[in-house]
């Protein structure tokens, strides 16, 4: 099926009957559009404050296919600049981080400063005759800046809400089920690798717990993950009440919020909540999960944060994957391909056993070497490859799974279904991607988008 590029998208994603029209998968220009209407517009994630702590340090990210420095200009604000040179475009940073003074181009030698301005022009008296408006040729900069918790975003539209407005109660708490479990910092290397699949199967795939015991039954069978030792019967069925370090499909929790934001997997029963604590030292040092004993921690999640053990995405492409403790980006490169970033933390108090069992986690199940991560790519390959197909095409895939069943919760202010393995997150993702690519500008995001849905509502 051939679509005009400008929509409207809400006819390709069915909310009601959760259908998914292919085309989004494969179609060239929709994939151009997704780059101005959703990367261009939305805030993106850039780096964690502490890889960034002193003036001049700088990491390069992406936003959308497009190269920015985020880093720390003299007076220590966080900046974000668009790597290209005004001149011919060329990039004025190569390295992918590192401690600059200035960013000078490396074809005629322009010269930027850390907040982007243009500092340097050879030649400015003899062959510009100063007749270059230096003040006006800086570095492109984003619209906004910001950080939460350590965690900074960029937007390269003005016109976006604030940063915490934008992520809302759902998208805080999807970086609060991170940034809680202590001081965080980082483990020096982002892992990146390229899978042949659309962006948009690698995000949807993080709220899915219905693939893990088919796609990962080998991985599994490996002991990818250390199973708990000794336990009997009644161990069993409360750790996996508890959700410590296991796949429950029958206790699942998925929280809606606004502008695509959601978390889906598992929730932990309230009545397991007090018996975690004696598996801690029974399983693998990376669930250990006490944090949210903590008043303090119970106070910022909220009742159903601290039950929440499910995945977080951070709209449109930041997985908040709470396993390894690491954040995941999953960066477009045209509609067949995704660049995968991950970043790994550790708690700073954490015991060097702790540290080292979640970095080789870290290693072992997702990234280029990770277990996991290659039956997850495998599949998204196949699946991209089908979707170029005009017959393919004719069919659409099915998001329907479990939506409508179960009624939508609210409490403190947070909407949320209790239920068994479900697509409702994944069919939220797919409709706010719709909202954002119909929408031409913010001012008509912000009236048009979905808010998360009422009590007694059935998404
Ligand atoms: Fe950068 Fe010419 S392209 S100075
Ligand atoms: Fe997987």
């Amino acid at each position: 099926m051939l679509h005009d590029a400008r929509g409207p998208f809400s006819s390709l994603v069915d909310v009601t009957t959760g259908l998914v029209d292919r085309s989004i998968y494969a179609d060239q220009s929709i994939y151009e559009l997704e780059l101005e209407r959703i990367f261009a517009r939305a805030w993106n994630f850039m780096c964690h404050e502490s890889q960034i702590p002193k003036a001049g340090d700088f990491f390069l990210s992406f936003i959308g296919e497009e190269s920015v420095i985020a880093t720390r200009d003299k007076k220590g604000e966080l900046q974000v600049l668009l790597n290209s040179c005004r001149h011919r475009g060329n990039a004025v940073c190569r390295a992918e981080s590192g401690n600059a003074r200035s960013f000078l181009c490396t074809y005629h030698g322009w010269t930027y400063g850390l907040d982007g301005s243009l500092i340097g022009v050879p030649g400015y008296k003899d062959f510009y005759h100063e007749q270059l408006d230096k003040s006006q040729w800086g570095l492109v900069k984003a619209g906004k800046v910001a950080s939460y918790k350590g965690f900074v975003f960029a937007t390269m539209d003005p016109e976006a809400p604030d940063l915490e407005e934008y992520l809302g109660e759902v998208g805080r708490m999807g970086i609060d089920l991170i940034a809680e479990r202590g001081d965080m910092e980082i483990v020096e290397g982002i892992q990146k690798n390229l899978i042949g699949c659309n962006w948009k199967l690698a995000v949807d795939n993080l709220f899915d717990w219905y693939h893990p015991q088919i796609s990962h039954a080998s991985a599994f069978m490996a002991g990818a993950v250390r199973e708990p030792q000794n336990l009997t019967q009644q161990d069993m069925m409360q750790l996996q009440k508890a959700q410590i370090g296991g796949l429950s499909p029958m206790h699942q929790r998925v929280i809606l919020g606004g502008y695509g934001h959601a978390i889906g997997g598992p929730r932990i029963e309230e009545e397991a909540l007090d018996i975690r604590s004696k598996f801690y030292d029974r399983v693998d040092p990376i669930f250990d999960d006490r944090y949210r004993e903590d008043p303090k921690v119970q106070d910022v999640l909220g009742g159903v944060g601290v039950t929440t053990a499910g995945h977080p995405n951070i709209f449109p492409n930041l997985w908040v994957a709470l396993g390894a403790h690491q954040l995941s980006l999953r960066l477009p490169r045209g509609p067949h391909q995704t660049e995968i970033w991950w970043f790994t933390f550790t708690p700073k108090d954490a015991t060097p056993d702790r540290k080292a069992a979640i970095v080789g986690m870290a290693n072992s199940i997702f990234g280029a070497a990770g277990l996991l991560e290659q039956d997850d790519g495998e599949n998204w390959d196949q699946s991209t490859r089908a979707m170029r197909g005009v017959v393919a095409q004719r069919y659409p895939l099915n998001f329907a799974m479990g939506t409508g069943a179960t009624p939508v919760a609210v409490a403190g202010g947070v909407s949320y279904i209790d239920t068994t393995i479900n697509e409702h997150a994944q069919l939220w993702t797919y409709r706010a991607w719709a909202e954002w690519m119909d929408a031409d500008s913010w001012a008509a995001l912000k009236q048009t988008h979905s808010t998360a849905p009422a009590a007694d509502a059935r998404p």
